[in-house]
């Protein structure tokens, strides 16, 4: 095709990846996360804006497509050939074509009945370019208190500033503060489950949600069940969906914060990703997290080389092994805070080992999960708190287990009594597409929230004592710089 405009003849042309020249002082930056996004749009619609190119084959516009093509191992691209247009000009066009498209706005309520009508239909929303909270933000999802306005009842500082966020029973990860915290905690180098070399550590058992839709839609597809083997052999690209997915850093730093004193040990049985153990040392405490897999360990101790820095007096320690065993993983250490997120059942199975709770039925599940939480509860200190993060869990039928129960009350036979139950409301987005269907085919309700359960094990009082006071510090001068 080929049309005229002022002074350049406008032809799309395939030219091969290789070919192109990237332009070394391109003002635009692209994240890996952009790329992604980019990528899924270019799977989804094809090429719908061929990159723009010089006569020499220089780059002018289309820097982040070309980065998306070359991860898409694509050979070409399409592109148009500005001719004509002086240095100048070229230099200048590159910064306007980005600048210009920024001047436009939205009908905000038009757009809103446009993402609504494409979740109604089951589009998958995620290839528009927006993030999870600004789509909560569009559909009014979010929650409508401003926390950070909390006075606190007197004059020494908002709820925010005394607590780091107001010690209520709904906490929500949806908040801009908690968001800006997290970004925070990410901004250290946290990286989100599924590894940080994929060939080490991307580990099948621990994917981001979207790698869960993504292998629901697989198998809708083919029509059967497959293994995370046969899946990712199927669809290699789906490893660099964005990982977002990992254990809430924010939600570990207020339940360290709150909880713990300085200086303690925290005991974790079922470690997972680095989270827990970096947040642990960031804030000042000590940490033994015992997980089954040897692939999580080392790529939680890697983490730690990487983020760790010289100012750090504290250093995480993994175990790998059975937590039935935690006792002597742990040396018969004595804890100041028990806190973790077990397998929710057979929710998500995360490997074949026999011991791995997540691949037993559910009678046998709880006796090792019980056994689990006695063993601990037993390496807890007099008068210390215990956590865990939970989620109920359905079974076959779609009947909730009652797991969340159960955990209750594993721990208060185990010798510790329920002292705390908070909800964490959590990020909406990818939920919303699917939520329709599932309430219109079964009156299910689509799970956007975690139950926070705190136990004391002895007095409240002397337990409440025993984590001084709660002092907020920033996670850290370099870190706050990056990312505000
Ligand atoms: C829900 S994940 C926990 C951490 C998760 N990554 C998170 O973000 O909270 C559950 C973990 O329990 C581990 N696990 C399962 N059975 C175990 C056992 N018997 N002993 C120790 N760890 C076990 C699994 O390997 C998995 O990493």
């Amino acid at each position: 095709m080929t049309t005229k405009n002022n002074n350049n003849t406008l032809s799309i042309e395939y030219k091969s990846v290789k070919e192109l020249i990237v332009y070394a002082r391109n003002t635009r930056t692209h994240s890996d996360e952009q790329v992604t996004q980019l990528m899924g749009s270019i799977k989804e619609f094809g090429w719908t804006n061929p990159v723009l190119i010089d006569e020499e084959g220089v780059l002018i516009a289309g820097h982040g497509r070309l980065m998306a093509a070359e991860r898409l191992a694509l050979d070409e691209v399409p592109s148009i050939m500005l001719t004509g247009l002086t240095e100048t000009q070229k230099q200048a066009y590159r910064i306007a074509d980005n600048r210009l498209p920024l001047n436009a706005g939205w009908n905000e309520e038009l757009l809103k009945i446009e993402i609504n009508e494409l979740i109604e239909s089951g589009f998958d929303i995620d290839t528009l370019g927006f993030t999870q909270l600004e789509i909560d933000d569009l559909l009014d999802l979010k929650t409508d208190v401003d926390i950070g306005e909390l006075s606190g009842g007197n004059k020494s500082g908002s709820l925010f500033e005394k607590f780091l966020f107001p010690p209520f029973t709904v906490l929500s990860a949806r908040d801009g503060k908690w968001q800006e915290r997290k970004k925070q905690w990410i901004a250290l180098g946290i990286k989100s489950e599924e590894g940080r070399d994929e060939s080490l550590t991307f580990n099948k058992s621990h994917q981001p949600p979207a790698v869960y839709d993504e292998k629901n839609r697989y198998e809708e597809k083919v029509g059967k069940k497959v293994s995370w083997d046969e899946f990712f052999e199927a669809n290699p690209d789906v490893k660099l969906l964005p990982g977002t997915s990992i254990f809430d850093p924010v939600l570990c730093e207020l339940a360290y914060r709150w909880f713990s004193p300085e200086g303690g040990l925290i005991l974790d049985p079922f470690s997972g990703g680095s989270v827990r153990g970096v947040v642990a040392a960031k804030t000042k405490r000590n940490y033994i997290g015992c997980d089954l897999r040897a692939e999580q360990i080392s790529a939680n101790i890697q983490q730690w080389e990487d983020i760790k820095s010289p100012d750090d007096e504290y250093t995480p320690i993994w175990k790998c092994g059975d937590s039935t065993y935690i006792r002597k993983h742990a040396d018969n250490a004595q804890a100041d805070l028990i806190f973790s997120c077990p397998p929710y059942a057979d929710l998500e199975v995360y490997s074949d080992n026999p011991d791995d709770l997540s691949t037993m039925d559910y009678p046998e599940f709880l006796k090792a999960y019980r056994q689990i939480i006695k063993e601990c509860v037993s390496m807890l200190k007099e008068d210390r708190f215990a956590c865990f993060v939970v989620g109920d869990v359905r079974d076959k039928k779609g009947i909730y287990r009652n797991f969340v129960s159960d955990t209750i009350q594993a721990f208060i036979d185990a010798g510790a009594d329920y002292y705390n139950e908070a909800i964490l409301a959590t990020s909406v987005g990818g939920v919303a597409m699917t939520a329709s269907r599932t309430f219109k085919a079964s009156r299910k309700l689509s799970k956007t929230h975690q139950n926070i359960l705190v136990f004391v094990k002895g007095d409240p009082k002397k337990a409440t004592l025993a984590c001084g006071d709660i002092e907020i510090e920033d996670i850290g001068s370099e870190v706050d710089e990056e990312v505000l």
